[in-house]
């Protein structure tokens, strides 16, 4: 297959999260995060693990950035740990912390890498936790400004593409209605306080950003999962719509039109989180881009016995193995391999949101890999970034306003609560020796690179 071809000027870089590649968390003052707390309780990570060294890249960044520029990559997305720049999430500023990233974000401009910087990658400080429940609480919108200001003041001469926050549906979700992620709750009405929590402390952001610098480019990163009708059933096809709204309407409408969607807001009743007057003005302030998260489609059906919801949503069970069924291909994280569902959400958003500017600020797959002979053979996941990639190049011949792709990620990391045991890099790691061998897709990254025109 050909390589996909992009428009000049396109951006391609890989994402990562300061939770999962840092580790010393403990170093130079930096304070406590909830996920600091959640990996410490017995059985949160399936394997056991912790993040405590993660990919150890606190301690050697430049390490990092070697690969990056092997690669030949122009952009890196990647976040702030919170608690390092506000140990207590709030009050008293680490300057240490603030130095750390500052010299980070100028070995990526002497590489000629561009920074795009995450403010909230879901490692909510302790202290915050504690105080207002984190984003459960509204306090939280205004501790979130008051931090996005503290870093973008001290970095911003330097650092011009902000993202406010990572995915808010799964910190909601996973963290505050299943919990599977920090903080660990399982409660309906904290998912939908968490969720315009967070929203509104996006916009707060967005205005404390853009006073103190005037020239950022300012944009949020959410996770958008088409769901489809599992059957033609009118039943299932009410359900995937209501389903859509809870997991992408949500957010898109939120801040591209103001307003929450019917009928997902009708039927959620006594959850919804109390909104007040001005909250969706603040919300809905115009973003400069728009992140676009992007792993798989899921299917809906039915389901009276959901609360509020009304509707199950799921992916194809494989049992949490890749495998191949009916000829389709599914990742070793059971996440079915349709890049067509891609093209068709990237269309909507143009058609439906009046086409932002765009940056894919992930996408990517975990397989089984295994290192022989000092090589990593990932076939499967050059095929996966050939057919999502392509769909994105076809997306921007058909209008779409994509400027820049991201994949997650640049190397094996902490996985969240599936600890080590997901490997999502274009650079495998051995955790235990540090040791980084550049996969056969780190590979194809590097040439379709070079293969643009
Ligand atoms: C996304 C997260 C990212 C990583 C990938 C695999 O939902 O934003 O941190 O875990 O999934």
């Amino acid at each position: 297959m050909p390589f996909p071809q992009f428009p000049p000027f396109f951006l391609f870089g890989t994402a990562t999260a300061a939770f999962q590649i840092e580790g010393s968390t403990n170093s130079d003052g930096k304070g406590v995060s909830i996920w600091d707390t959640f990996t410490h309780k017995a059985g949160k990570v399936i394997t056991g693990e912790n993040a405590d060294m993660a990919c150890d890249t606190y301690a050697n960044p430049e390490r990092d950035l070697a690969l990056m520029t092997e690669l030949g990559l122009n952009a890196y997305r990647f976040s702030i740990a919170w608690s390092r720049i506000l140990p207590e999430g709030r009050g008293q500023v680490n300057q240490k912390g603030l130095d750390y990233y500052r010299r980070l974000v100028d070995s990526l401009l002497e590489r000629r890498i561009l920074p795009f910087i995450t403010l909230f990658h879901w490692d909510t400080p302790q202290a915050l936790q504690d105080r207002c429940g984190g984003f459960a609480g509204r306090d939280m919108a205004d501790y979130f400004a008051d931090y996005a200001e503290i870093v973008v003041k001290a970095l911003g001469d330097r650092a011009k593409h902000w993202i406010t926050l990572n995915e808010p549906w799964e910190h909601a979700a996973f963290g505050h209605l299943l919990g599977t992620h920090a903080p660990g709750r399982r409660n309906p009405f904290a998912y939908f306080r968490a969720a315009h929590h967070q929203l509104l402390g996006h916009g707060l952001a967005l205005e404390r950003i853009r006073a103190a610098s005037s020239d950022a480019r300012v944009g949020i990163t959410l996770s958008l999962t088409p769901i489809y009708p599992a059957t033609e059933k009118k039943k299932d096809v009410a359900a995937a719509k209501v389903a859509n709204q809870f997991f992408n309407d949500f957010y898109l409408d939120g801040i591209f039109k103001g307003s929450y969607p019917d009928p997902l807001w009708k039927k959620i009743g006594i959850a919804r989180p109390r909104v007040g007057p001005q909250d969706m003005s603040i919300i809905s302030r115009p973003v400069d881009f728009l992140g676009v998260n992007y792993y798989s489609r899921e299917f809906a059906r039915s389901a009276w016995y959901v609360p509020f919801l009304g509707a199950w949503v799921d992916e194809v069970d494989t049992g949490g193995k890749e495998a191949v069924i009916d000829g389709t291909q599914y990742t070793d994280a059971g996440r079915e391999v349709y890049p067509p569902a891609f093209y068709e959400m990237l269309m909507r958003l143009k058609e439906e949101y009046g086409n932002p500017c765009m940056y894919i600020t992930e996408n990517g797959a975990s397989f089984t890999d295994v290192l022989e002979d000092e090589k990593v053979r990932d076939p499967l996941r050059i095929s996966f970034l050939e057919g999502y990639m392509d769909a994105a190049a076809r997306a921007i011949e058909d209008g779409v306003n994509l400027k820049g792709y991201f994949i997650w990620s640049l190397m094996d990391n902490f996985e969240w609560s599936s600890g080590f045991s997901k490997r999502f890099g274009l650079v495998y790691v051995d955790h235990a020796t540090q040791q980084r061998v550049i996969k056969d897709s780190g590979y194809w990254v590097k040439e379709m690179i070079h293969a643009q025109g």
